[in-house]
């Protein structure tokens, strides 16, 4: 039987993999130490006869003990979100770095597959599109993001270079789905939140993303785990759309909210577009979920977790 070990398995991206490899079979284990992840996430789960939730931190010693007949690894380990960042960046830096390593020794000394997350802010400041890569952006370590940034080219830079493991890397753009929690400061989960508050949806002027359902995600990572492609590989969007479209879409959905465009700050991110081609070749996969149909879903689980208890 297929044992996976998913690390951050109680976080948003990590609950839904979990789920979706107990329905195919999977043995799994999670470790996450709650951090940013929510046991909510996967009490669904807790009861299943093949999942395990392990409490521990991935960067100290011994998280990964005792696992025995590992065949794969999802390394998704990390606080995730923009408050998590501004609050956490060493954490964020040595999840990247120890915790990746951890990962990939536990993939060697079992001869797993692994597959780690690294993430559109690979490609920060550098506002230039699919053709131009492998530009790689400014790193700017000092900005309020540059931890998470850092990280990211870090924990790709360790998978890089190991040897002796079988990785893949992947790189989410704006993953958007249920799971998302208000408070952490993503930009769907504050503008849904907003909207269904009847408050301000404050976006950045010229800001752009690529939203990327959280299902489509999964089906991205799963195609990855099974698979013998390293990567790196680009998970975003059908399309690249700006905040201030995003922000109104959600308005009209939720039926409540105001929108207001703040003018751009110079250390933001303004342009992130996926380049699929990759995706599409090694993995057959690309985005197949409607932004309107994503979005229901989405308003829909925050209405659950808004409603007052
Ligand atoms: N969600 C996205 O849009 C997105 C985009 C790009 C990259 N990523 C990357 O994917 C990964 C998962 O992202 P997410 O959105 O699920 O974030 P998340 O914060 O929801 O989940 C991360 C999980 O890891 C756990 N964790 C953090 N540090 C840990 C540690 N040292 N030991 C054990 N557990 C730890 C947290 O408690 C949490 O459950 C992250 O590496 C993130 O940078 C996510």
């Amino acid at each position: 039987m297929n044992h996976i070990v998913v690390t951050g398995g109680a976080g948003f991206l990590g609950s839904h993999l979990c789920r979706v490899l107990l329905e195919r079979g999977y043995r799994v284990t999670a470790i996450d130490n709650l951090s940013t992840g929510r046991m909510a996430t996967v009490e669904n789960l807790t009861a299943h006869p093949r999942f395990t939730l392990r409490t521990a931190d991935v960067t100290a010693p011994g998280a990964f003990a005792d696992l025995a007949a590992v065949t794969h690894i999802a390394h998704l380990a990390c606080p995730g979100g923009p408050k998590a960042t501004a609050r956490w960046p060493v954490d964020i830096l040595r999840a990247a770095s120890t915790g990746t390593l951890a990962a990939l020794d536990l993939a060697k000394s079992c001869g797993a597959r692994i597959v780690v997350a690294s993430g559109s802010e690979i490609y920060s400041e550098s506002n230039l599109g699919p053709p131009h890569r492998p530009h790689l952006g400014n790193i700017g370590p000092a900005s309020i993001f540059g931890a998470h940034t850092a990280g990211s080219h870090v924990t790709e830079a360790v998978a890089r270079h190991y040897r002796g493991a079988n990785v893949g890397i992947v790189r989410p753009f704006e993953v958007y789905g249920p799971h998302l929690w208000p408070g952490d400061g993503r930009v769907t989960a504050s503008c849904c939140a907003a909207a269904l508050r009847d408050q301000t949806l404050q976006v950045i002027d010229g800001d752009t993303r690529s939203f990327v359902y959280v299902a489509d995600t999964i089906e991205a990572m799963v195609a990855m785990l099974d698979s013998e492609a390293s990567g790196p590989v680009d998970i975003g969007g059908p399309n690249v759309v700006t905040l201030a479209e995003f922000a109104r879409t959600v308005i009209d959905f939720a039926g409540s909210g105001w929108l207001e465009v703040a003018p751009a700050r110079t250390t933001e991110v303004t342009a992130r577009s996926p380049d699929l081609t990759h995706a599409r070749a090694l993995l057959g996969w690309q985005p197949t979920t409607p932004l309107p149909d994503g979005l229901h879903h989405t308003l829909d689980w925050m209405r659950t977790i808004l409603r007052p208890q």
